[in-house]
């Protein structure tokens, strides 16, 4: 299948003089690089195509020092142990139409290369000869992680871009597409990923197994040229699954035994894969509470087996009652993951990374941020984020994420009175942790624009871009990504900037008000269905009636703000301090309370979801503007979604509306027709 190649287009820059004639007539730059291993390589072969198509350019590879200094332009790479830039920082001096990209490892040279490139398209550089800059960068976070949620049948779980690229029917694919990912994600930044789904079932349990390992072993080490490690999300029950154990108890010494030997052949034959990725205890997932034990137990089994390779385990905090009766009050789903964890904080072995979801419940268009960061003092700990917008639009409508990743990352805990934000918690500032940093839930499939939303694409680039520099504006990030992929054009960056920028909060505001979010349709997440999750297992509800909705969070109710340090506990506690935007996730609030707007609630959610239809019909006024602008095939593509969006924002706006109408009888103040 044909792919695209995304932001990697190196779309040759305006203002470089056309050469004329030959070949041997055109520029030359000169590339030299000493060391042969093959993230270098990877550097290299990266440089002389984006240079030759950004240029036009003959690229020469100098053999050695003197012939590099003997070239008019050119590029260096070196490798210098004694610059204290860790692994993968880098540093870029460019003076004169000479380039030395410097780092003290390997993967900080192939950084520095794409770093190179985007200043390059960026500030469109005409000539290198004139081209002064200076650069240094250390990502900010040790992790920076992908995990594909690809079933081995190749279909994706919460997938909204096809099918799988690497699946189809239980066998592994490996090809050109495969390579290109590598690139693409290696260029901002990614260093880790997951290739199989977090729910481990059938074939996916027996990845562990010879039947699988020669692929996979040259999958792994497509990526380690790109600097990425891969992992493999495991099935807890695979001693009994795939060992034909009766037992999965991690303290039964069997199992432990079984672990233990399946590791030591695992990295015999994958030597380059970086561990285990585990969903236990989690929606009918095997997990140690079937056998009474805690979660420390099942990941400390885990990491004591994959110790003697380097290997690390990351285990996921999404644990809570997914069989709850929606009459019992008395439960509340987002106490779960700090219930489940707090109490085994500073328990876990020290190559566990507990990774954690951004909210309590399920990656809503907008949740408090989950307690556990503030919280845990003594485990390393990752952020987990949803590219893969399952609740925000499924790719068919544009959301762009950053903005929201922008505040989660800059949100206060009240941890530590210097190092209290998640991002200083998850970068491994606040307490040391090397073993720390982001990970998405990924948006790609076999698509031909890898991202069924050609806009989507954003959050892909977006993603990688914070996670190594969490300092970058959405706004910046943006810009970065339209210019790569779209050009430079004043109108281009300019309408896709407006739409990115404008589509999170207006997504939030056609959809679920104030924090309350799920008001999905059931199982496939798309779509308005206000009681779709009222009365059903998950722990989800509203609880609306005709008088007031939400459901109190404080400790007269569930006592969830309890979980938060002062002084969030007692700001979410309070009516009057909640913020706004979450004031139906803590509280139950009547319909005429006054909000700080001067409005009712009840006339806020009108009147935020009409606004937030309107602004989805924008969209589509902005991007009809680029029509010329932009490849035919693509703005067509994107046109097409954007329509569907602005419908099903209008959708989305009367049905809400027209909900609370018909439970209140209150009229919408401006006199709008509710149905
Ligand atoms: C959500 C999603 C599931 C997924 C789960 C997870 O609940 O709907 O499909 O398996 O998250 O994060 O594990």
């Amino acid at each position: 299948m044909e792919f695209t190649k995304a932001w990697l287009q190196y779309h040759s820059i305006k203002g470089v003089k056309e050469t004329e004639g030959s070949e041997e007539s055109k520029t030359e730059i000169t590339i030299y690089n000493e060391h042969k291993c093959d993230i270098t390589k990877s550097a290299v072969e990266e440089l002389q195509m984006a240079l030759a198509s950004l240029y036009g350019s003959r690229i020469a590879l100098a053999q050695n020092e003197a012939e590099f200094q003997s070239a008019t332009a050119g590029i260096r790479l070196v490798l210098n142990t004694s610059l204290g830039l860790g692994q993968e920082g880098y540093h870029i001096r460019s003076a004169q139409g000479k380039i030395t990209i410097s780092a003290s490892g390997e993967a900080g040279l192939l950084y520095g290369a794409f770093a190179l490139l985007r200043k390059l398209q960026l500030d469109q550089v005409p000539d290198l000869m004139t081209f002064t800059w200076e650069e240094e960068k250390i990502p900010a976070n040790p992790f920076r992680m992908l995990n594909h949620w690809d079933n081995m049948d190749g279909e994706i779980e919460r997938g909204y871009s096809g099918k799988s690229f690497f699946f189809e029917k239980e066998e592994i694919l490996i090809n050109d597409r495969t390579k290109a990912y590598a690139r693409m994600i290696a260029s901002v930044g990614i260093n880790a990923l997951t290739i199989n789904n977090v729910n481990v079932k059938g074939a996916a349990t027996e990845l562990i197994s010879d039947r699988y390992y020669d692929k996979l072993d040259k999958l792994s080490g497509l990526f380690a040229a790109y600097g990425i490690k891969l992992y493999l999300s495991i099935n807890f029950a695979a001693p009994i699954d795939l060992g034909g154990l009766t037992t999965a108890d991690p303290c039964d010494s069997r199992v432990c035994d079984w672990w233990n030997r399946k590791a030591q052949e695992i990295w015999e034959r994958l030597p380059l894969l970086g561990g285990f990725l585990v969903k236990a205890d989690s929606e009918g997932r095997s997990g140690p509470f079937t056998y009474g034990r805690t979660h420390a137990d099942g990941a400390n089994m885990l990491a004591q087996a994959v110790k003697p390779y380097g290997g690390l385990i990351i285990w996921r905090c999404f644990v809570y009652n997914c069989q709850q009766d929606w009459r019992d009050l008395k439960t509340d789903r987002a106490k779960a993951g700090y219930d489940h964890f707090m109490p085994i904080d500073g328990k876990f072995a020290d190559n566990v990374i507990l990774q954690i979801k951004n909210g309590p419940m399920d990656f809503q268009v907008r949740e408090p941020i989950s307690p556990l960061f503030g919280g845990l003092k003594k485990t390393n700990m990752m952020l987990e984020v949803q590219i893969a917008q399952e609740y925000t639009g499924q790719q068919m409508h544009v959301c762009y994420l950053i903005p929201w990743f922008k505040e989660i990352l800059e949100f206060n805990t009240y941890c530590d009175e210097e190092h209290g934000t998640v991002a200083d918690i998850i970068s491994g500032k606040t307490y040391g942790n090397a073993l720390a940093g982001m990970v998405a839930v990924t948006n790609t499939g076999n698509d031909s624009n890898w991202t069924g939303h050609d806009l989507a694409a954003a959050n892909l680039y977006g993603f990688g871009r914070l996670a190594f520099d969490m300092t970058l504006a959405s706004e910046e990030i943006a810009g970065e990504w339209i210019s790569q992929t779209y050009g430079n054009e004043g109108k281009v960056q300019e309408n896709i900037k407006k739409i990115l920028l404008m589509s999170w909060p207006a997504y939030e505001k056609y959809t679920s008000p104030l924090g309350i979010g799920w008001m999905v349709k059931p199982n496939s997440h798309f779509g308005p269905d206000v009681d779709g999750y009222e009365y059903d297992r998950w722990g989800t509800y509203h609880k609306a009636d005709h008088k007031a909705i939400g459901l109190d969070r404080t400790m007269k109710g569930t006592g969830y703000t309890g979980q938060y340090n002062e002084p969030l506990a007692s700001i979410y506690g309070e009516l009057t301090r909640c913020p706004e935007e979450l004031l139906l996730f803590f509280h139950r609030v009547e319909y005429d309370y006054v909000l700080s707007s001067g409005k009712t609630l009840l006339q806020h959610i009108y009147d935020t979801h009409f606004e937030g239809a309107q602004e989805a019909e924008l969209f589509v006024r902005l991007w009809e503007e680029l029509q010329g602008m932009i490849e035919e095939e693509t703005y067509q593509r994107v046109l097409q979604r954007l329509n569907f969006q602005r419908e099903h924002a209008k959708e989305w706006c009367d049905v809400i509306n027209s909900y609370f109408y018909r439970k209140t009888l209150i009229p919408d103040a401006q006199g709008r027709t509710l149905y």
